[in-house]
């Protein structure tokens, strides 16, 4: 079976889009594949978190991965920092990493920006871990939005570039998983982007039914259409995007026709929208609720994957110690 791998950062609740465009995805292929999902503690720390905060944050992640419908018995599901070989890796492949590449760097460029007083070595050679992620199953698909291409386009370079120089055919080169016709954007409730954790434009898988309507009754919208068939502004087109994964055909093409009739009402709309995105979370918020509330079940369910991970890891990394040439005295 082909090896499947993903993360996602510890940093903040999981979104409808992360839903929609990431984790939605490994639900549907943990049977087809054999799947690698991971929490990324180490990458938060490039914010430097609070130490009591972590359990916080990664609980979070987690018990959103497994009420979304992600088997731990099926995949393998773990947190990061509880498999060193990844950090050796890391290392190892930062150094066939260039300044020049990693400056360059789309993310880094972003991040050095908007947190100029903290542009840490670890915010520089984020590529390098998440290339470390990787390979250390030596994954060749990797199921990943838009926004994280380059950072593949790196770990392929980094995994090409040990084969080369060691004259092995060892890591597989890995690929961005194309889901086709399915790869979904959901925008944000502010009118303009995507939804994203930090732009507080999103909803919640954990957010209760109340806070739902009252962010999706709070979206941007314009003063309503004034001529029939009118092109719709972005706030309207993105309200429609996200009814296209939550409500009905019929629904969808009810709200459709009132504003090409221009007969539409935004309160109607958003009070739909909000009852067909609570229709979607209502099952997904109660079972995050229960299993936050199991810590014993938690445990057992993180030990078994730092078990399989370990176990796939620490294979790896043996062989990449003898490809380097380190040898037993
Ligand atoms: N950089 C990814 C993000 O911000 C998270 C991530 C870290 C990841 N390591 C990974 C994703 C390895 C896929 C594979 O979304």
């Amino acid at each position: 079976m082909e090896i499947v791998l993903s993360g996602i950062r510890s940093t903040g609740n999981l979104h409808l889009g992360n839903y929609y465009g990431a984790v939605r995805n490994f639900v549907k292929m943990q049977h087809d594949y054999n799947c690698f999902f991971f929490i990324a503690d180490l990458h938060s720390l490039t914010t430097h978190p609070k130490p009591d905060n972590w359990m916080t944050s990664v609980k979070q992640i987690l018990c959103e991965y497994l009420a979304a419908g992600i088997d731990p018995l099926v995949a393998t599901v773990y947190i990061q920092s509880d498999v060193p070989e990844i950090s050796e890796l890391y290392l190892i492949l930062n150094m066939l990493a260039y300044k020049g590449e990693l400056e360059r760097t789309t993310t880094f460029k972003d991040k050095a920006r908007q947190q100029p007083d903290n542009i840490n070595a670890g915010l520089l050679t984020y590529p390098v871990l998440m290339a470390a992620d990787i390979i250390i199953h030596r994954a060749n698909k990797v199921p990943v939005g838009k926004d994280q291409e380059q950072h593949l386009e790196m770990a392929r370079n980094f995994a090409g570039r040990f084969n080369n120089l060691y004259g092995v055919e060892y890591f597989p080169l890995p690929d961005a998983f194309n889901f086709g016709n399915n790869l979904i954007k959901i925008p944000g409730l502010d009118g303009t982007g995507k939804m994203g954790k930090s732009e507080d434009n999103g909803i919640y898988l954990s957010d209760d039914a109340k806070t739902v309507e009252k962010k999706v009754m709070r979206a941007v919208t314009d003063s309503g259409p004034t001529q029939k068939n009118q092109k719709m502004p972005d706030p309207i087109k993105n309200l429609f995007a996200i009814m296209e994964v939550v409500s009905t055909p019929d629904t969808i093409s009810y709200f459709l026709e009132k504003y090409n009739n221009c007969e539409i009402r935004y309160g109607d709309l958003k009070k739909q929208l909000a009852q067909d995105i609570n229709q979607v979370i209502n099952p997904i918020r109660q079972k995050i609720q229960d299993y936050s509330s199991n810590q014993e079940y938690l445990r057992k369910v993180v030990k078994i994957g730092r078990d399989k991970a370990r176990e796939s890891a620490s294979k790896t990394l043996h062989e990449v110690r003898e490809i380097i040439g380190f040898k037993e005295f």
